[in-house]
Protein backbone atom coordinates (compact mmCIF):
# COMPACT_ATOMS: atom_id res chain seq x y z
CA UNK A 1 0.00 0.00 0.00
CA UNK A 2 2.57 2.02 0.39
CA UNK A 3 4.95 1.27 -2.57
CA UNK A 4 4.80 4.43 -4.58
CA UNK A 5 7.61 2.97 -7.02
CA UNK A 6 3.72 2.19 -8.93
CA UNK A 7 3.37 6.11 -9.22
CA UNK A 8 3.03 7.99 -12.18
CA UNK A 9 5.97 10.52 -12.67
CA UNK A 10 3.08 13.77 -12.22
CA UNK A 11 2.40 12.09 -8.27
CA UNK A 12 5.44 12.46 -7.18
CA UNK A 13 8.19 15.14 -6.93
CA UNK A 14 11.88 14.17 -8.23
CA UNK A 15 14.67 15.67 -6.06
CA UNK A 16 18.26 15.15 -6.42
CA UNK A 17 19.90 13.12 -3.60
CA UNK A 18 23.44 12.47 -4.80
CA UNK A 19 25.37 12.37 -7.70
CA UNK A 20 25.60 8.48 -8.81
CA UNK A 21 29.80 8.80 -7.94
CA UNK A 22 28.48 8.92 -4.27
CA UNK A 23 26.75 5.84 -3.99
CA UNK A 24 28.55 3.17 -5.23
CA UNK A 25 27.49 -0.21 -5.77
CA UNK A 26 26.74 -2.12 -2.22
CA UNK A 27 26.16 1.26 -0.03
CA UNK A 28 23.56 3.12 1.09
CA UNK A 29 22.96 6.56 2.29
CA UNK A 30 21.30 7.20 4.54
CA UNK A 31 19.20 11.02 4.85
CA UNK A 32 16.18 13.09 5.24
CA UNK A 33 13.91 14.55 2.85
CA UNK A 34 11.84 17.16 4.89
CA UNK A 35 10.85 15.72 7.66
CA UNK A 36 11.37 12.65 5.74
CA UNK A 37 13.83 9.89 7.51
CA UNK A 38 15.25 8.14 3.52
CA UNK A 39 17.36 5.75 2.78
CA UNK A 40 18.59 4.60 -0.65
CA UNK A 41 20.81 1.66 -1.60
CA UNK A 42 22.86 0.90 -4.95
CA UNK A 43 22.40 -3.24 -5.32
CA UNK A 44 24.16 -3.77 -8.24
CA UNK A 45 23.69 -0.48 -9.91
CA UNK A 46 20.26 -0.53 -9.05
CA UNK A 47 18.72 1.45 -6.57
CA UNK A 48 16.32 1.47 -4.20
CA UNK A 49 14.50 3.38 -1.84
CA UNK A 50 12.97 3.07 1.42
CA UNK A 51 11.25 4.98 4.57
CA UNK A 52 13.99 4.58 7.12
CA UNK A 53 11.30 3.95 9.46
CA UNK A 54 10.61 0.35 10.68
CA UNK A 55 6.70 0.24 10.70
CA UNK A 56 6.96 -2.42 14.09
CA UNK A 57 8.27 0.42 16.44
CA UNK A 58 8.90 3.72 14.46
CA UNK A 59 12.84 3.12 14.79
CA UNK A 60 15.84 3.03 12.11
CA UNK A 61 15.70 -0.23 9.95
CA UNK A 62 18.28 1.31 7.00
CA UNK A 63 21.21 -0.16 8.63
CA UNK A 64 20.45 -3.44 9.58
CA UNK A 65 21.79 -6.36 7.45
CA UNK A 66 21.41 -6.75 3.54
CA UNK A 67 20.40 -10.17 2.43
CA UNK A 68 19.59 -10.04 -1.35
CA UNK A 69 16.67 -7.67 -1.82
CA UNK A 70 15.49 -7.92 2.01
CA UNK A 71 16.49 -5.56 4.65
CA UNK A 72 16.96 -7.05 8.34
CA UNK A 73 16.05 -4.37 11.28
CA UNK A 74 18.95 -4.04 13.49
CA UNK A 75 16.33 -3.61 16.16
CA UNK A 76 14.00 -7.02 16.23
CA UNK A 77 14.75 -8.75 13.19
CA UNK A 78 11.57 -7.74 11.03
CA UNK A 79 12.65 -8.04 7.20
CA UNK A 80 11.23 -6.06 4.62
CA UNK A 81 11.13 -6.15 0.65
CA UNK A 82 13.55 -3.06 -0.56
CA UNK A 83 11.62 -3.19 -3.81
CA UNK A 84 7.97 -3.14 -2.47
CA UNK A 85 8.38 -2.05 1.17
CA UNK A 86 6.51 -5.30 2.22
CA UNK A 87 6.85 -6.85 5.77
CA UNK A 88 7.83 -10.40 5.43
CA UNK A 89 8.34 -10.85 8.93
CA UNK A 90 7.19 -10.69 12.52
CA UNK A 91 7.43 -8.81 14.39
CA UNK A 92 6.41 -6.08 12.02
CA UNK A 93 2.95 -6.85 10.26
CA UNK A 94 2.60 -3.48 8.00
CA UNK A 95 4.41 -2.46 5.10
CA UNK A 96 7.34 0.37 4.95
CA UNK A 97 6.92 3.21 1.95
CA UNK A 98 9.48 2.61 -1.09
CA UNK A 99 9.62 4.79 -3.50
CA UNK A 100 10.53 5.46 -7.23
CA UNK A 101 14.44 6.16 -8.09
CA UNK A 102 15.90 7.48 -10.79
CA UNK A 103 19.01 8.55 -12.49
CA UNK A 104 19.28 11.92 -14.44
CA UNK A 105 23.23 12.79 -16.09
CA UNK A 106 24.63 12.51 -12.91
CA UNK A 107 22.23 12.76 -10.51
CA UNK A 108 19.94 10.36 -8.49
CA UNK A 109 16.79 11.29 -7.75
CA UNK A 110 13.83 10.09 -5.34
CA UNK A 111 10.22 10.70 -6.32
CA UNK A 112 8.10 11.95 -2.96
CA UNK A 113 4.37 11.30 -3.15
CA UNK A 114 3.09 14.95 -3.66
CA UNK A 115 0.64 15.73 -1.22
CA UNK A 116 -2.50 17.94 -1.72
CA UNK A 117 -3.02 19.99 1.78
S1 LIG B 1 11.75 -1.77 15.37
FE1 LIG B 1 12.13 -2.98 13.60
S2 LIG B 1 11.60 -4.99 14.20
FE2 LIG B 1 11.19 -3.78 15.93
Amino acid sequence: MFNYRKFEEDQVEFVTVASIDELVNGERMIFEIGDLPVALFNLGGQYYAIADLCSHDDGPVAEGELEGLEIVCPRHGARFNLETGEALTLPAVVDIPTYPVRVVGNEIQIGIPITED
